[in-house]
């Protein structure tokens, strides 16, 4: 069986309702991002970014998968596939993706502030001040913040260079070291770029830029691949 990899960005969710970051003028949802994901604004105000972050919770409880997740979630029927995602919504999972890579953390889940190995599920939207670990240390949300380390990247890194297909899809690939993965793609594997204002892709080869929001081109990218060499 073939192996796909997926990268997928804010733009993925767009049809489900969530806003991406950079379409949205530098602000994300009316804040300031360093003030609401960054450990400099947890350090100044803790409560903002808690309640930032039960927000976006209770929107993402709402939204539903759009065609382009479920397409992505269908393939596995196909090939065998890795999702490597930029998104904190669980939106590849509600559509069925089993192999979903989080590298920007996971909205619900919380960690300890103390013992970064603790983390939980959180049930519902809410995460307060005086939510403890076991060892009764403040919980953060389980985010990857600006100026904190990627703890996914090596796994991503490694699912990539042994991809034998490429798809990136709702990224505006300007946030590294995200972005950078398309560097460790082999130059003989076809990349599928699904972008409704394509990004400028640096330097590589075998691109086929489909110019689509996402659901329009999992669909064109599914006839493509179910048509030619599947399996
Ligand atoms: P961005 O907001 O930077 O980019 C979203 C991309 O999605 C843009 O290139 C849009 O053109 C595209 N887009 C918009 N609507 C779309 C649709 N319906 N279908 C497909 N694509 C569409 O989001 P990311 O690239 O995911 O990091 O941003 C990367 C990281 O920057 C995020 O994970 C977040 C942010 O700051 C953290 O929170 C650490």
């Amino acid at each position: 069986m073939k192996k796909i990899v997926v990268l997928s960005g804010a733009g993925v969710s767009a049809e489900s309702g969530i806003k991406t970051f950079r379409d949205s003028g530098g602000l994300w949802e009316g804040h300031n991002v360093m003030d609401v994901a960054s450990p400099e604004g947890w350090t100044r105000d803790q409560d903002l970014v808690l309640n930032f972050y039960n927000e976006r919770r209770k929107n993402a409880i709402k939204a539903k998968p759009n065609e382009g997740h479920l397409i992505i979630a269908e393939l596995e029927k196909y090939f065998s596939v890795t999702v490597i995602t930029q998104n904190i919504d669980n939106l590849h999972e509600k559509a069925g993706s089993t192999n979903v890579l989080h590298l920007h953390g996971e909205l619900f889940k919380s960690r300890s502030t103390l013992d970064p190995n603790l983390i939980y599920d959180i049930e519902g939207w809410e995460l307060k001040t005086g939510d403890t670990c076991e060892k009764g240390a403040q919980l953060r949300p389980h985010i990857v913040w600006f100026g904190e380390m990627v703890p996914m990247m090596e796994v991503a890194v490694e699912e990539t260079l042994t991809a034998d297909i490429f798809i990136v899809i709702g990224t505006s690939l300007q946030v590294y070291p995200a972005a950078g993965l398309l560097q460790y793609v082999r130059s003989t594997v076809p990349k599928y770029i699904i972008n409704p204002n394509m990004p400028d892709i640096p330097g590589s080869s075998n691109l086929h830029l489909i110019e689509e929001v996402g659901s329009v081109g999992m669909k064109k990218v599914k006839k493509i691949l179910l048509g030619e060499g599947k399996k």
